[in-house]
């Protein structure tokens, strides 16, 4: 029987190469978005991968959101944390909210979806967890204190998740893209998005297809003796 696998924010960027390149190698996929209808409705006509709406952001959706998953693909087996916000700004303009917003996304976000998902893995004695968290939060990035904070988390949460997981057959992992070719990045304004392209030895952004392949092998059986790892990808623009 297919493995089912669950990807956060996977309708847009890095989450769609995700859902395509998982679906591609026999994952039943769905993918979670939280607000773009018409994306995820066009995700779906193209992929024919189903996607479910609900905020990471709120513990009780996200539980809600994996039954209705569950009802119709199976009990989750490989579980991927891409859903993630930005609202860049220097710290002395950063407000209160942005601070929040992003670290309830993209760091609570990751608990919110593997606590609800965790004591089934630990049941059935097999689970992926695979989170992609940023090489900001590896390197820090001028005007993301929140989000360079919420990023360098989910690589903490990671390891230690990984030591619980390890004797139930889970494996925990996460990956750290470079900057993208994605809408997130394409949001950078386009001086700055080029002194960042000018930083990166490859000189060019990475392909979201590119984190894909690192997710599917994460994913696979190959890779089990792999937990608590840290993938870096970014052209060498840090090298870890
Ligand atoms: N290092 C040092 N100084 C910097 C800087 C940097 N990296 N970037 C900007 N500055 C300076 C500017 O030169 C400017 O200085 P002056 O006032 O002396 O001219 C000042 O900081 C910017 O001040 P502003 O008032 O213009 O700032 P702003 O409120 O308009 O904010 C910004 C602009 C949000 C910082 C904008 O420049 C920006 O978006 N920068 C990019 C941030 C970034 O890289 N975000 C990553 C997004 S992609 C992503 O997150 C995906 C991933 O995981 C990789």
């Amino acid at each position: 029987m297919a493995r089912v696998a669950l990807v956060t924010g996977g309708s847009r960027g890095i989450g769609a190469a995700i859902s395509v390149k998982l679906k591609s190698e026999g994952y039943d996929v769905a993918a979670s978005y939280a607000g773009n209808d018409e994306a995820a409705a066009k995700f779906t006509a193209e992929t024919g991968i189903k996607t479910y709406k609900w905020n990471v952001a709120d513990y009780d959706s996200c539980v809600e959101g994996i039954a209705a998953v569950e009802a119709d693909l199976g009990p989750v087996d490989v579980l991927v944390n891409n859903a993630g916000i930005t609202r860049d700004a220097p710290f002395h303009k950063m407000t209160k909210e942005q601070w929040s917003e992003v670290m309830d996304t993209n760091l609570s976000g990751v608990f919110n979806m593997t606590h609800p998902l965790w004591n089934g893995m630990r049941e059935r004695k097999f689970g992926r967890v695979i989170t992609i968290s940023s090489i900001n939060g590896q390197k820090g990035q001028f005007a993301q204190a929140n989000y360079s904070a919420a990023k360098a988390g989910d690589i903490g949460f990671t390891k230690a998740l990984a030591q619980e997981g390890a004797r139930a057959g889970i494996t925990v992992n996460v990956i750290c893209p470079g900057y993208i070719a994605t809408d997130m990045v394409m949001a950078v304004p386009e001086k700055v998005r080029d002194s960042i392209i000018s930083t990166i030895p490859v000189g060019r952004l990475g392909e979201p297809e590119e984190i894909a392949r690192c997710v599917a092998f994460l994913a696979s059986d190959d890779a089990g003796f792999i937990t608590g790892s840290t993938i870096t990808a970014n052209g060498g623009q840090y090298i870890v």
